[in-house]
C-alpha cells in the first residue's frame, strides 16, 4: 500500500499544497471549477467574499517575486481572511533564526496557512511535516522544485481559451532544466490528459532523458516544435538556478530560441502564448509577440487571484460554506464556459 499523500486529509480533502504530484485529475478540476466562480468576485463593487473571515493567512517569501506574492495577498485579501507579509529581509531570519523557529513564532500568533517561496527544493514539504496539524502550507515555489499554483493558473488560462485539454498540443520552450514552472506544469498537463506535451530547448537546458523521464517529446529547433501547437508557453532563463555557463550568450539564446512572429507562423492559427513572467524581453520573446494579440501573458497574471482564491478556500475547508457564498452556476451561465464537472476538464 502506498504512503498517504501528505497533501491530503484523512477524508481525501487538500489540507496543503505543495506540488502537482500525485494529485487525481478530479482534484485538479475541481481547483479550476472553483476559481471559475471566483472570476466573477473581480466585477463586484465590493471584491470580496467571507469564505476566510477570522482566518490569518501568512506570506513568508523568501526569494523575490512580483506577481505570486502580490496575488496571493490579494486572494487572501478577496476571501476575507487577515494577511500578514513577512518581509524576510528586514526579519529575524536575517539575524540568523532558523525556518521552524520563524514557523512556530508565527504558529504562536494563530495563523492559520502559511504561503511560502524558497530557493530550497523540498522547502514547503518541510515546513508541511513540521506545522501544527491545523495549519496549511502552500507552495509558492521551491527551487528547481515546484510552483504548482503557477501551473493551475496556467491550465486555467488554457481551459478558458481552449475549453478542453484532450486532443490539445502545448509546447513549453526554454530553460525546462532549472523551470519548477515546467516541472508542474507538465504534471498537470498529463494528469489533465492533454494529448501531446513537446519541451523545446538547448540540450544543456533540458533535464537528463527527459522524454522516458517526463513523457513529453523533445526537441532542438523551436519552428519545428511549435509547428501545430495550440499553446506555446515561454519560459525565463533562470540564471540564478545555473552553477556554469550553460548558453553561450543570451543574444546567440535569442537567435535560435526566442520567439518571433516569424517563427510562431507555424503555430496553429488560434495558438495562444504565455509566459509565468517576468518576461526578458528580447531573451527569451520579441516585445511584438509578448504584446501581441495571440499572448494571454496579462490574463495569466488575472487568472492567478480566482485560482489562488480557489486554492487557498479549499486547504482552509470552507467546502460547506462554499454555496451560500458562492453564485457560481449564475457565473458559469453568464460566461458560457462549459459547466463544472461536465466538460472534459
Ligand atoms: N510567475 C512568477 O512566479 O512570478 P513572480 O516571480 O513575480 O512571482
Amino acid at each position: 500500500m502506498s504512503p498517504p499523500d501528505p497533501q491530503l486529509d484523512g477524508q481525501g480533502n487538500l489540507k496543503h499544497f505543495l506540488t502537482i504530484e500525485g494529485l487525481s485529475r478530479e482534484l485538479l478540476i475541481e481547483i479550476l471549477d472553483r476559481a471559475e466562480g471566483f472570476l466573477g468576485v473581480a466585477q463586484q463593487a465590493v471584491k470580496k467574499v467571507p469564505l476566510c473571515r477570522g482566518k490569518v493567512i501568512a506570506n513568508l517569501f523568501f526569494e523575490s517575486s512580483t506577481r505570486t506574492r502580490t496575488t496571493f495577498e490579494l486572494a487572501a485579501k478577496r476571501l476575507s481572511a487577515d494577511v500578514l507579509n513577512l518581509n524576510v529581509s528586514t526579519s529575524a531570519t536575517a539575524k540568523g533564526e532558523t525556518l521552524l523557529d520563524t514557523l512556530r513564532n508565527l504558529e504562536a500568533m494563530h495563523v492559520d496557512m502559511f504561503v511560502v517561496r524558497h530557493a530550497s527544493s523540498g522547502a514547503a514539504h518541510f515546513i508541511a511535516s513540521h506545522a501544527a496539524p491545523h495549519v496549511s502550507i502552500i507552495n509558492a515555489g521551491d527551487g528547481r522544485h515546484a510552483h504548482p499554483t503557477q501551473a493551475m493558473l496556467d491550465m486555467f488560462t488554457i481551459r478558458r481559451h481552449k475549453g478542453r485539454f484532450r486532443e490539445l498540443r502545448v509546447a513549453i520552450v526554454g530553460d525546462i532544466l532549472h523551470s519548477r514552472v515546467a516541472r508542474s506544469q507538465i504534471l498537470a498537463l498529463k494528469t489533465l490528459g492533454v494529448a501531446e506535451v513537446r519541451v523545446i530547448a538547448p540540450r544543456t537546458l533540458l533535464p537528463a532523458r527527459v522524454e522516458e523521464a517526463f513523457g513529453v517529446r523533445a526537441f532542438h529547433d523551436l519552428a519545428e516544435g511549435v509547428r501545430d501547437v495550440e499553446v506555446v508557453i515561454m519560459l525565463r532563463l533562470q540564471h540564478e538556478r545555473m552553477n556554469s555557463a550553460l548558453l553561450p550568450s543570451e543574444h546567440e539564446y535569442f537567435q535560435l530560441f526566442g520567439l518571433t512572429e516569424e517563427r510562431l507562423a507555424g503555430a496553429h492559427p488560434d495558438a495562444i502564448v504565455m509566459h509565468p513572467g517576468p518576461i526578458n524581453r528580447g531573451v527569451e520573446m520579441d516585445s511584438q509577440v509578448a504584446d501581441g494579440s495571440r499572448s494571454v501573458i496579462l490574463e495569466q497574471v488575472s487568472n492567478g487571484i480566482a485560482v489562488r482564491m480557489a486554492v487557498m478556500s479549499m486547504c482552509i475547508g470552507t467546502q460547506n460554506l462554499l454555496s451560500a457564498a458562492m453564485p457560481l452556476a449564475r457565473h458559469w451561465q453568464g460566461v458560457g464556459a462549459p459547466v463544472p464537472g461536465q466538460s472534459d476538464g
